[in-house]
C-alpha cells in the first residue's frame, strides 16, 4: 500500500505540493471513486488509479542505466559500504531494483538495476554469451601477444580457460590503455586475465553491454531510466 499523493509524484505529476492541490480538487479517483486525502493508501495491484478521467497504467518494472562511481558496491544493501542503490531516489527505490550483475567496487561505468527478475536472468546467463566492453588502463606494455592470447582464451588463477576474448590497443606505453569485450562474467574477470598476462589493471569501467553504450552524458554516479529502444535492443542481443 502507498499514498497516493506519494504515487503521483514519482509518476511526474508534480511536486508533492501539487499533487497535493491536483488530490484536494478532486481530480483524482482511486477505485472509480473521487479520494480527496493525500494520505489515502492505495493498493496499486487491486486499485485503479484515474487523474482527470485517465487511467494510470499499473507499472510494474523499472530499468535504470547507472554509470556507477568508484566507492560504492554492486548490492542492494550492505552492513559497512555504500550502495549503488543507496544512490538511487525514493522514487526508485520503492519499485526495489537490484543490480543486473556486478562491478567491483573499484570499478566504474555502465549498470543497469531493474526489479524485472526475467529481463536480469536473459542478460546474465551463462549460456546467452551477453557482451560486456571494459577500458581499462594497465600497468604495463599491452602487446600483440596479448591480443592473441586473449583470442585464444588465458588460464585463471584458479585454472578456468576463458572463452575467447577481444582485445583492442589504445595506448601502448610503461603505461597501456585498452578495451576488451568479453561474452562471460567470472568473478574479477578482466583482472584476472590480465594479471595471468603478468599485467595489472589499475583502472577499469564498463562502456557497453549486450550491443547498448554507456550514455556518456551521464557522470559517474549518475543514472536515468532507460529508454524502449534501449531495452529493445538489449532484448535483441538476447
Ligand atoms: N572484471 C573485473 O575484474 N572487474 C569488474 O568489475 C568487471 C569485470
Amino acid at each position: 500500500m502507498q499514498r497516493i499523493d506519494k504515487i503521483l509524484a514519482n509518476r511526474g505529476f508534480g511536486t508533492r505540493k501539487e499533487v497535493k492541490a491536483l488530490i484536494k480538487d478532486g481530480a483524482v479517483e482511486i477505485a472509480g471513486k473521487v479520494v480527496r486525502d493525500p494520505g489515502f493508501l492505495v493498493d496499486t495491484e487491486q486499485q485503479k488509479i484515474a487523474v482527470n478521467g485517465e487511467v494510470l497504467a499499473y507499472r510494474e518494472h523499472i530499468y535504470i542505466l547507472m554509470n556507477k562511481p568508484q566507492g560504492v558496491v554492486s548490492a542492494t544493501e550492505d552492513r559497512k559500504e555504500r550502495t549503488v542503490v543507496s544512490l538511487l531516489p525514493e522514487n526508485y527505490r520503492i519499485y526495489e531494483p537490484f543490480p543486473v550483475g556486478r562491478l567491483d567496487k573499484d570499478t566504474e561505468g555502465m549498470l543497469i538495476l531493474t526489479n524485472d527478475g526475467q529481463f536480469s536472468h536473459q542478460l546474465l546467463a551463462p549460456k546467452k554469451h551477453v557482451p560486456k566492453t571494459y577500458l581499462a588502463r594497465i600497468e604495463g606494455r599491452v602487446t600483440e601477444k596479448d591480443i592473441e592470447a586473449f583470442k585464444a582464451g588465458v588460464v585463471l588463477d584458479d585454472g578456468y580457460k576463458t572463452l575467447p576474448a577481444k582485445l583492442i590497443i589504445l595506448e601502448q606505453g610503461r603505461l597501456s590503455l585498452i578495451e576488451i569485450t568479453i561474452c562471460e562474467g567470472k568473478f574479477h574477470q578482466v583482472k584476472r586475465m590480465f594479471q595471468a598476462v603478468g599485467k595489472e589493471v589499475i583502472y577499469l569501467k564498463r562502456i557497453a553491454m549486450g550491443g547498448l553504450a554507456l550514455d556518456d552524458r551521464l557522470s559517474p554516479g549518475e543514472f536515468r531510466e532507460m529508454s524502449e529502444e534501449e531495452l529493445e535492443i538489449l532484448h535483441k542481443d538476447n
